[in-house]
């Protein structure tokens, strides 16, 4: 039988790439532009990435270093380090990806649909005001795409972690970020697109406000797979000499130039296309329009294959962390082997999958708290679990492990750089941060302050 403790990366380069493709995902390419166009361009984008260098890294060192030291995932790992009182944490970063992981497969199945519709030169059909709409709430569309995608999840976290993940990782993310690039400069050469470049990279600080803070450290958590167990898990199949400071500012800069990068591709052409209110579209620019963008470039068609197969890598990429986190905690806590995990969860990603796909259209009567199955899922783990997970975390490291532990485990292989900002920000900012968002996300789901 496979154990966790066997399997690992083989090095630097196979670690970096898979937390970044945990990392870069649907998050990057469609949630980040859409947030920089509405809080400020330039402003979010400088407010994002000092919170990423600070915070974001904080709690990445944090999650990686008591992976890599336990070696276990988080349940085991929060005993091990005499978390009593805090044993939930533990629990809910195993069970955050658990949640997560049946809904982004959805998303996923929605990426695959339309790169399928590229596939076939129907690209057109998409440019289309009610296809989106149409589409997700058709009765057996949505579970179908679903189930392809799902698959392909399970048939990579099937062959383990380094002949699986690290090596679909080492392939796919060179290839996302090259395909990045040369869309982002076909964007750029639309004409008009300089004016939507402007207002994205050069900060007006007349547009900061404080929700440009409290939505850039949404984005951060998400983007960095913070507070979902993630980073524990990968951690623990870190080897020693590897110079975890280094991995981890290596994902980071990774993680932020994808997003960087996406809103090249879409500010740019969109602000070109119908002018910079249509940003406001949130969640439905990547489905609704985009496509009408592409359409109206020359080459659209296959810009726009280029552009759905980059964000199928990206998602799955991240499935695939959500994936394996979930079969590594039920390998360990249930004594079973890879494959039966691996069973157990594409069960249970189907069991909720199918009925999350279906909430749009004949499970559209089934609404928890007034929302949609998908966004009621999203709000569960994204707002509620997530900020309490990482609170936890930091609250073990500050009050049963002490910071030290942390540090002693990062200069196992190096020198500790950045260690002052860390037990700086570890001691001051990271609780009230995550205080903050945890109690913003809720007011604002119930509407009573705006995100
Ligand atoms: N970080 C991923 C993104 O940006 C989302 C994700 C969250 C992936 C949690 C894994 C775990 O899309």
């Amino acid at each position: 039988m496979e154990t966790n403790k066997k399997s690992s990366f083989s090095g630097r380069l196979g670690y970096v790439m898979a937390v970044a493709g945990s990392a870069v995902g649907l998050g990057n390419i469609w949630r980040f532009p859409y947030l920089a166009a509405k809080y400020g361009g330039g402003i979010f984008l400088l407010t994002y990435i000092i919170l990423a260098l600070t915070v974001g890294f904080a709690l990445l060192v944090s999650e990686t270093a008591l992976g890599r030291k336990t070696g276990n995932n988080p349940i085991k790992a929060y005993k091990m380090l005499g978390a009593k009182k805090l044993k939930i944490g533990g629990w809910l970063n195993s069970i955050i990806p658990m949640l997560i992981v049946p809904y982004y497969c959805v998303v996923g199945g929605w990426v695959c649909k339309y790169l399928f519709e590229y596939l076939r030169g129907s690209s057109h059909l998409l440019t289309q005001d009610t296809y989106f709409s149409n589409f997700i709430s058709s009765s057996m569309s949505p579970a179908f795409w679903l189930i392809i995608f799902a698959i392909l999840t399970f048939v990579v976290v099937i062959k383990g972690v380094e002949k699986g993940i690290e090596k679909v990782s080492k392939v796919l993310m060179p290839i996302l970020v090259i395909m990045a690039i040369f869309i982002s400069i076909y964007g750029l050469m639309t004409p008009g697109a300089i004016e939507g470049l402007k207002y994205y990279i050069i900060p007006d600080f007349s547009n900061f406000s404080i929700m440009t803070v409290i939505a850039a450290v949404g984005q951060m958590f998400y983007s960095l797979s913070i507070g979902m167990g993630i980073l524990f898990t990968y951690g623990s199949y870190m080897k020693k000499e590897v110079d975890m400071e280094k991995a981890i500012s290596q994902v980071e800069i990774m993680d932020t130039l994808i997003a960087f990068l996406a809103g090249l591709m879409i500010i740019p052409a969109v602000f070109a296309f119908s002018g910079k209110d249509s940003l406001n579209a949130g969640a439905s620019l990547m489905f609704i329009t985009m496509p009408k963008v592409f359409d109206s470039l020359q080459l659209g068609g296959f810009i726009g294959l280029v552009f759905f197969l980059l964000v199928l890598f990206a998602a799955l990429t991240s499935a695939i962390s959500l994936m394996e986190c979930s079969v590594a905690t039920l390998m360990e806590q249930l004594h079973i082997s890879r494959k039966k995990a691996a069973i157990l969860m594409i069960c249970e990603m189907l069991l909720l999958g199918i009925p999350i796909s279906l909430g749009y259209g004949v499970l559209g009567w089934i609404q928890p708290l007034g929302m949609t199955l998908l966004d009621f899922f999203d709000f569960v783990t994204n707002s509620c679990m997530m900020p309490i997970a990482a609170l936890s975390t930091v609250l073990l490291i500050i009050f049963v492990t002490k910071i030290s532990t942390v540090s002693d485990e990062v200069k196992i292989s190096s020198a500790f750089k950045r260690e002052k900002i860390y037990n700086f920000v570890m001691k001051y900012i990271c609780v009230p941060t995550l205080i903050i968002i945890l109690l913003s996300y809720i007011l604002s789901t119930f509407g009573i302050i705006t995100l």
